[in-house]
């Protein structure tokens, strides 16, 4: 029977060592938390890195690595200290992601990091070979493995192969500059089908491609010597029945079933009855905009200072990718501006900012979704962003305002959702006033068509969306011969 092999850099379960066993924690991240559901359900398998190097799994573990991995459906690839420094926080994490998200400033070009990336995306590709039989389907994922679509072709002509990009693609006159631009073109056009959240992605890669490799474009199709591969958009979505039914479990709660953190916001809740909570969730990214967010909630208090004592950013910042020297530059940045903005607007009762530095289990972030009235999401430039749309789907009783950067894929589908550009506080701070103010029914209004649409374009139907397309390649292909 035909499978699915998926395969992605990071798998969704996370291995680590403590007192000498292993560990196994789901990953934080959209890729891995939106694939998860379609994985679970089909008959797929995943090929991914566990989180761990090949140094630091004992010998004598190894095995139980495999092991842990194999019981949900997985394949764990070892990559060595040397691999993850030179491919993951070299090539994928100072190269590929700034660039793809505009921080061109960010972004470094050295030829160790490009020798680990092709290095390690031919291991991932190998790997996929492995377990590959005709009939498979191999679904891609991500920019760490541009590479991958062609040299998995190389070897398996025949083979149906489909790429999904998490991650904006930048326009032609940014992605020009990287020296690799015709190698990673063309590794990703080794796919029949390529992914993208939304259609300016799409169409940045379709000028990327007519006018640096050109080839002949027409519309959404690119005509290769052999091949034509197809280029789409796909907006991810969220498994909604999950967050909904997590939402309504969460309400039937008796007071002893509620987490330590539910019983801190209700508390926080009932003591200032006319206050709100802004809820803010990312990984500790430069391009989510934290700093951003945190300065602009300063201007809103040194303008509005009726809300002190009313309102309270309760801000979740997950660590990621600390061994990169801009994320460690964030950490101390975040860190500093929590201590001065919490110091400055403080009283005996009240501090403006709740900062959580770690990541917290499914039931936590219910918690927080569920509490907060109003969450401030403010990207600089972010490929999708399912935190906006788990947010709305938990607000079962259909109140809450979601303020959300125009920045964020996720925008071009929330246009209920109060839509601010991040870099003006003049904007944020207004947002928060009307989202403050805003009448009970404007937001069940609002909230009703968001919910609607993100029942309706759930992660389950964009991976089938995806797939249908991708297995219409085949028939393409046959029309080329
Ligand atoms: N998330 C998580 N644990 C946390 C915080 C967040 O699993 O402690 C999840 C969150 O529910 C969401 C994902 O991480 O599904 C973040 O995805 P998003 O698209 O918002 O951003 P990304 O991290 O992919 O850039
Ligand atoms: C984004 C990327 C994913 C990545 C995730 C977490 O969602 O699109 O590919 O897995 O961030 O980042 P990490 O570097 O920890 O895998």
């Amino acid at each position: 029977m035909s499978k699915t092999i998926i395969i992605s850099n990071r798998l969704p379960l996370q291995i680590s060592i403590e007192n000498d066993h292993l560990e196994v924690t789901p990953s934080v991240g959209g890729l891995a938390t939106g694939l998860k559901s379609f994985h679970k359900d089909g008959d797929s398998v995943w090929i991914g890195w566990p989180g761990l190097t090949e140094e630091e799994i004992p010998e004598k573990l190894k095995g139980e690595v495999q092991k842990k991995a194999k019981d949900e459906n997985c394949v764990a690839v070892n990559l060595s200290s040397d691999e993850i420094d030179g491919f993951y926080y070299g090539f994928s994490n100072r190269t590929v992601w700034p660039l793809f998200h505009y921080f061109m400033e960010y972004t470094e070009a050295d030829d160790t990091y490009w020798k680990f990336y092709k290095q390690v995306n031919q291991k991932y590709a190998d790997e996929i070979l492995k377990y590959y039989e005709e009939g498979d389907v191999i679904w891609v994922h991500d920019y760490q493995l541009l590479l991958v679509p062609n040299m998995v072709r190389e070897k398996a002509p025949e083979a149906v192969i489909g790429f999904f990009n998490h991650i904006p693609f930048p326009s032609y006159e940014v992605f020009r500059t990287l020296p690799w631009r015709d190698e990673v073109l063309e590794g990703v056009l080794g796919a029949d089908l390529i992914g993208f959240h939304t259609y300016d992605y799409e169409r940045h890669f379709l000028s990327s491609v007519s006018r640096i490799l050109r080839y002949q474009v027409d519309f959404n199709e690119i005509t290769l010597p052999d091949r034509i591969v197809k280029v789409d958009s796909f907006p991810m979505g969220i498994d909604y029945k999950k967050f909904e039914q997590a939402a309504l479990d969460h309400f039937k709660n008796t007071e002893d079933q509620q987490s330590e953190l539910q019983r801190r916001l209700n508390h926080h809740l009932e003591s200032t009855p006319d206050a709100k909570l802004i809820l803010s969730i990312d990984r500790l990214d430069y391009t989510k905009g934290i700093a951003l967010r945190i300065r602009a909630f300063e201007y809103f208090l040194d303008k509005y200072p009726e809300f002190i004592e009313k309102v309270r950013l309760v801000m979740l910042a997950v660590p990621s990718r600390s061994n990169v020297p801009q994320y460690r530059r964030l950490k101390r940045e975040v860190d500093e501006l929590v201590g001065r903005i919490n110091g400055k607007f403080s009283t005996v009762s009240w501090t403006p900012i709740w900062y959580f530095y770690r990541s917290m289990p499914f039931e936590n972030l219910i918690d927080l979704y569920t509490s907060c009235g109003i969450a401030l999401l403010t990207p600089i430039r972010d490929g999708m962003n399912l935190v906006a749309k788990e947010y709305i789907a938990t607000r079962t009783n259909h109140t809450g305002v979601l303020i959300l950067s125009e920045m964020a894929g996720a925008a071009h589908e929330m246009n209920e959702a109060l839509i601010i550009n991040p870099n003006n506080f003049e904007q944020v701070a207004q947002a928060l006033c009307t989202a403050f103010g805003m009448p009970e029914e404007e937001q069940i209004q609002r909230n009703k068509m968001l919910q609607k649409r993100l029942r309706r374009y759930s992660v389950e139907k964009w991976a089938n969306d995806f797939m249908k397309a991708l297995h219409a390649t085949r028939e393409n292909r046959d029309a080329f011969k």
